[in-house]
């Protein structure tokens, strides 16, 4: 009975083990599609992470990349996508891929959350694989993940052979990622940044903890203006946020000497332009930035 035992309880641990430390081995990233939008071509062209495919697009190695990752319950249609890409494609001449991962995003919650980490490891193959085909490289990279998307950018930076200089986070969600040691974080990517905007309250999408370089909490991290307590509204605003960061250079964050000083809206610190595709981003610490309600914010 105990030799039993101990197999169960073996197999239970190599079972573990290869949850957290073999995503790939996991199929769910393997029906990922990727959708490459730029200036020449607003439809989209649609690839794989095949080195034959890869070099059939028109990207280009003096381009920058940025790819974006939708969260739950979104797709390669969602509206966060074309809002980003056509505002980055207005001000820079830069390569968008849109990341659909809706097979296992359209699915319950907790289906969603199980994919992320092949859908991560998936992604971290496609940049490897653009490095290697040398049409982009690690220091021109940008990945931008909204909700679980935020961390399907972690598992991936983690996963590639360089590191990618940045990775926003865009509300990541909280609920099954509080203590979650795989979550995004600081050490994903060159730079992470972090704009939280409905990380508090009751049942928030978001995590009210400081998970990158920088955390950026708008108007406290939760209740944004014009949401009406609707603690979707405030999480979409993330994105929201983000675009509108691309285009204007309003959007500036105080940095606070304590959290305690943000929620209290208390932060009088140096101001921190928000998001933005900056490639060569750096700070460190908490930020507070106070919006209005409607867009540019
Ligand atoms: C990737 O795309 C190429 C066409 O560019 C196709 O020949 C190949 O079968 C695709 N691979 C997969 C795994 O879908
Ligand atoms: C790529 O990003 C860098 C740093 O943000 C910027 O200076 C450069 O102009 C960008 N490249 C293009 C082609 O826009």
């Amino acid at each position: 009975m105990f030799p039993k035992l101990i197999l169960v309880s073996a197999a239970l641990v190599a079972c573990n083990a290869l949850h957290s430390f073999g995503p790939r081995s996991s199929k769910q990233g393997s029906f990922n599609e990727y959708l490459l939008f730029t200036r020449a071509s607003l439809n989209p062209e649609v690839f794989n992470s095949s080195l034959a495919s890869i070099q059939e697009t028109s990207m280009v190695l003096t381009r920058n990349t940025t790819i974006i990752v939708h969260g739950h319950g979104g797709s390669g249609d969602t509206t966060l996508n074309p809002t980003v890409q056509n505002a980055l494609l207005q001000v820079e001449d830069a390569e968008v891929i849109v990341v659909d991962w809706s097979q296992y995003s359209l699915q319950s919650y907790t289906n969603a959350v199980n994919a992320v980490p092949s859908v991560g490891a998936y992604l971290g193959s496609l940049i490897s694989q653009l490095v290697e085909a040398g049409v982009a490289a690690y220091g021109s990279i940008h990945i931008v993940g909204f909700g679980l998307g935020a961390h399907v950018a972690g598992y991936a930076g983690r996963g590639v052979n360089g590191q990618v200089a940045r990775i926003t986070g865009l509300d990541p969600s909280g609920n099954q990622w509080g203590t979650n040691s795989n979550r995004l974080k600081s050490s994903d990517a060159k730079y992470v940044e972090v704009i939280h905007t409905d990380g508090f309250g009751l049942l928030p999408n978001g995590i009210g903890t400081n998970l990158g370089h920088v955390d950026i909490y708008a108007n406290g991290g939760e209740g944004q203006p014009g949401c009406f307590l609707s603690s979707a509204c405030s999480h979409q605003r993330a994105w929201e946020l983000f675009a509108a960061s691309l285009t204007h250079s309003h959007l500036n964050a105080h940095s606070c000497n304590s959290f305690a000083e943000m929620r209290l809206n208390r932060c009088r610190g140096i101001l921190f332009p928000i998001g933005t595709n900056a490639m060569s981003k750096f700070g460190n610490g908490v930020y507070r930035i106070n919006t209005g309600r409607r867009y540019p914010y």
